[in-house]
């Protein structure tokens, strides 16, 4: 089997490494890939949001699989096309998409499918907004309406604060269109966990639980990033309370999409607050996390390509995962100015690393006559397996200097929200 994967950060070069593993497949292709990613695959120099190009270069290798990383193809409608063209994709519709793509579209329809969420006001004026913010009073949350790069979502700190988002949304369009409606949203305190599962449309299979540490900084200070380090199991997340996601959260949004005739396929990833309340909905992506996946994938016992496949197919049937009881992590090098920059052209040494159960994934990098540079703020991720999270992430830490370039910069406390917590109720 040929397999194409369109995108080029870590979560991309995890897929393809798994899928490198499969019996089944015989050729990886990667559009446009990375430094790592071309050691491994093919790489053809398309970008992820060439859909044609994309559609055209499938069809013309008669590609028996293509799995879609990041959400821009998807909310553009790579999904559409391809099935138009009767190629086998893995990922959801442009309509179905449109669960991440606008997030005034997943609030209604978590009120009108009564998943629980954030209490939230739409508002579409500059007016309405403020309004709407006075009324709830610090903390809240606001939120562009559509994809805005990790960037729409601002907690102001004081009214100031959210005066001057509020007006760099609507007066000086800051996420352009992605910005022409905005949520004001009740402020959610608890633990962050991340839920996937993949689904055809009727039947859901669950990926193991992940915890990604968003903030910039240790201790989680700074500002959001893409994220800077997973782990899994989320440790944090007990097993009766992954239960209760997947009643109350999961299967009701897998139904819901199918109802809107929106039917949803590919990876659902559900971000969600343990409130004192009971788990709620922080946000909805499209699409496998990034880091999460690079953690999870390690994890995996079984041969990706057939999950993936049968979800493009529709036909997912008794498919179930199983996933090692070992723990495994990923901790993200960053450029120094990331997330505000990412400076490019920093040449990259990666030093062999005598433990084989630590993997380096490549996200922002590009190999030129024989040497790797930075391309992206996100550079790689270290990530590695191992009895326990502290384990995996004693291994990660030891190896992680072997990794060298101007200004490299990671978070030292990868881990440590769960660390501490009992391991063994935690959902798997
Ligand atoms: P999003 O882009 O919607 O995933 O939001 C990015 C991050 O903002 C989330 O991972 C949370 O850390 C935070 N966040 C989003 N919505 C809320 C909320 N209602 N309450 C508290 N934090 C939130
Ligand atoms: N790690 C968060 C995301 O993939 O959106």
């Amino acid at each position: 089997m040929r397999v194409l994967v369109v995108g080029q950060g870590g979560r991309e070069h995890a897929i393809c490494w798994k899928l490198k593993q499969s019996p089944q497949v015989k050729e990886v292709y990667a559009a446009p890939g990375n430094g790592g990613i071309a050691a491994i695959a093919n790489c053809v120099p398309i970008e992820a949001t060439d859909i044609i190009e994309l559609a055209d270069f499938a069809e013309s290798l008669r590609m028996d699989l293509t799995v879609v990383g990041p959400e821009i193809p998807l909310t553009l409608g790579i999904v559409d096309e391809f099935q138009k063209r009767g190629l086998a994709i893995f990922g959801p519709t442009r309509l179905a998409a449109e669960i991440e793509g606008s997030k005034v579209f997943s609030k209604e329809f978590m009120k009108k499918y009564g998943i629980p969420t954030a209490d939230a006001n739409i508002c579409g004026s500059y007016d309405e907004a403020i309004a709407a913010f006075d009324a709830r009073g610090l903390p809240c949350v606001i939120k562009a309406d559509g994809l805005a790069g990790g960037k729409g979502v601002v907690i102001p700190a004081t009214r100031d604060e959210a005066v001057a988002t509020l007006s760099e949304i609507f007066e000086s369009r800051r996420f352009g269109m992605a910005g022409s409606r905005v949520l004001i949203e009740e402020c959610l305190t608890g633990e962050e966990v991340s839920v996937m599962a993949i689904t055809d449309g009727k039947k859901v299979v669950p990926f193991a639980p992940a915890k990604d540490y968003k903030k910039a900084f240790d201790g989680d200070e700074g500002p959001n990033t893409g994220g800077m380090g997973s782990h899994s199991p989320a440790v944090v997340l007990p097993a009766e309370t992954a239960a209760e996601v997947m009643k109350k959260i999961v299967l009701p949004t897998v139904q819901g999409m199918a109802d809107e005739g929106r039917t949803y396929t590919g990876c659902l990833y559900v971000g969600i607050m343990l409130t004192p309340d009971g788990p709620k909905v922080l946000e909805y992506n499209c699409r496998f996390g990034d880091p999460e996946t690079q953690a999870q994938i390690l994890r995996l016992e079984d041969d990706i390509f057939d999950v993936l496949l049968r979800s493009a197919r529709r036909n997912l049937g008794e498919t179930k995962l199983t996933w090692k009881k070992e723990a495994s992590a990923c901790v993200v090098v960053t450029t120094k100015d990331y997330p505000a920059g990412s400076s490019k052209g920093h040449e990259i040494v990666v030093d062999p690393i005598a433990d084989d159960s630590v993997v380096v994934f490549h996200a922002g990098t590009s190999k030129k006559d024989g040497k790797l540079y930075t391309t992206g703020g996100r550079v790689v991720n270290v990530c590695a397996r191992a009895a326990t999270l502290s384990d995996a992430l004693a291994k990660i830490y030891a190896n992680i200097g072997n990794v060298r370039f101007q200004g490299a910069r990671y978070r030292t406390d990868i881990g440590y929200r769960a660390l501490g917590q009992r391991a063994a109720s935690a959902a798997t």
